[in-house]
């Protein structure tokens, strides 16, 4: 049996990930695997055609295909993105549909779920039978438990291809309305005040919808506001995993093209930040995602804190909760306020134009009032992650996350509640005494539990 395995990572064989799919190979010695480094190589595969068409041959002789790489931004790298692009765009769909996938990676399971519905999704659009998924964490290889279950993993995958084991679809094709969206001037103007607003958009046809959204965006505004297109910035490729940026967050593209300078003298400086995209197979594009990968080398700073954002979508966005999860995720890690969606999806130009104008005074009365709204367990529970890691095994390399943390108070561990662990202490004591767990219990909770909102209340 022959498993082709499909490398994410643009590190290409010095790979984290690969070292699991080594591990893999070396308990399935009987089988063949063969390895495409083609983030590594996606330059070569979208210029040089013959190249792509050899490679899809090659795949096209394996028994099975494992999609293996790593998180980049709770989605797979930009690379791989473009790497899916380009199946579809030059109509290889064909070589995968009908064959047996699995996804493997390796992360600190940050929004490895995401990354994992992507790639499902992606294998039933391909018409491929999907057999599971593994995400491993980044040190998981080093235990014996954790080893066994990879290799199981592994056996498992192998078998469902030699038994053709019946699979479940979870995701079906998404539809997409035929619409164009006729844009109209908005006549009410929202008075934006001082604020800076910052429009990114990757739309290269004038005439698409999400071109017309955005201007009918812009005409929202009684001052202007700037438009910049991240096709026509200067982003030689997409984050190589190289990890140059964990010491003082200089990036390895820095001198070589203006991404960095960009992100800090523009995105940073923006008071409302507005995203615009067309869908594109189950995210928006891989030039988005180059944008949001090189993000990378201001590490796990939340540098956005204080900032509104919202999101002009072209596309069946309400058909991918997974994407919109991951866009909001994006802004709540960042610290800001995510004002919510415009879309094109209502199918009618008058009520597009309306949400857009909605959308206007939204971010302009929210960043007037420096609203913020609670983070949800997406922003929550993400810097949870992040705060373990860098306090302990990601401090080194990441020595500028590590003093940003403790500089700013990131390192919010709950140990350092002396005094809610004492109390919860003495009253953890006083639950060995019949009589105390019987009133507590039984009779008090209810009102013990309002009691302090009560006096708060009464004292506002
Ligand atoms: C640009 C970038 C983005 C990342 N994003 C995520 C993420 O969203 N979630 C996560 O758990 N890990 C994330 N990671 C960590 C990598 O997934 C992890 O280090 C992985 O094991 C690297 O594998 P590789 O050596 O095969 O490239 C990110 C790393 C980089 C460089």
């Amino acid at each position: 049996m022959t498993i082709a395995v499909l490398n994410g990572s643009p590190k290409g064989e010095k790979s984290v990930t690969m070292n699991y799919i080594k591990f893999l190979e070396k308990k399935n010695l009987k089988h063949k695997f063969k390895y495409f480094n083609v983030s590594q190589k996606i330059a070569k595969l979208e210029k040089n055609k013959e190249y792509f068409k050899k490679e899809m041959a090659a795949i096209n002789d394996a028994d099975g295909v494992l999609w293996a790489f790593p998180l980049y931004y709770c989605l797979v790298p930009s690379q791989y993105k473009r790497f899916i692009e380009l199946i579809f765009k030059r109509r290889a769909e064909h070589i995968f549909s009908g064959k047996y996938a699995a996804v493997f990676t390796t992360s600190i399971h940050f929004f490895d779920h995401t990354a994992h519905n992507y790639m499902e999704g992606i294998c039933s659009d391909l018409g491929i039978k999907y057999a599971g998924g593994y995400s491993a964490g980044m040190g998981d290889l080093f235990d014996p438990e954790e080893r066994k279950q990879i290799e199981y993993f592994g056996r498992n995958f192998i078998t469902s291809i030699q038994k053709e084991t019946a699979v479940l679809i979870n995701y079906y094709p998404i539809e997409w309305k035929n619409f164009n969206y006729k844009e109209k001037d908005n006549e009410l103007k929202t008075d934006q005040g001082n604020k800076k607003i910052l429009v990114l958009t990757d739309s290269t046809n004038p005439g698409s919808n999400l071109s017309g959204m955005v201007r009918t965006f812009w005409s929202c505004f009684n001052k202007g506001i700037e438009i910049i297109n991240i096709n026509e910035l200067d982003i030689k490729g997409g984050c190589l995993g190289c990890l140059r940026c964990a010491y003082d967050n200089i990036c390895s593209y820095d001198g070589n093209d203006g991404y960095t300078e960009f992100y800090r003298n523009k995105v940073m400086k923006a008071d409302i930040l507005i995203y615009a995209g067309t869908v594109r197979d189950r995210y928006l594009s891989s030039r988005w995602k180059m944008f949001f990968d090189r993000q990378f080398f201001k590490n796990h700073k939340p540098v956005l804190s204080g900032k509104q954002a919202a999101f002009i979508i072209s596309g069946p966005l309400s058909q991918l909760p997974n994407l919109r999860e991951i866009l909001e995720a994006e802004i709540q890690m960042n610290m800001a306020n995510c004002c919510g969606f415009a879309t094109d999806e209502a199918g009618n130009s008058a009520a597009i134009g309306e949400q857009l104008a909605g959308l206007a005074e939204k971010v302009a009365e929210a960043s007037t009032a420096g609203y913020s709204k609670p983070r949800t367990f997406l922003g929550v529970g993400g810097m949870k992650i992040f705060r373990d890691q860098i306090y302990s095994h990601l401090r080194f390399p990441f020595k500028a996350d590590y003093y940003y943390y403790k500089k700013n108070g990131l390192f919010d561990f709950p140990q350092k509640k002396r005094k809610e662990r004492l109390l919860a202490s003495i009253f953890l004591f006083l639950t060995r005494f019949k009589g105390f767990r019987e009133e507590v219990y039984n009779h008090r909770m209810k009102d013990e539990m309002v009691k302090p909102l009560k006096s708060l209340l009464e004292n506002i």
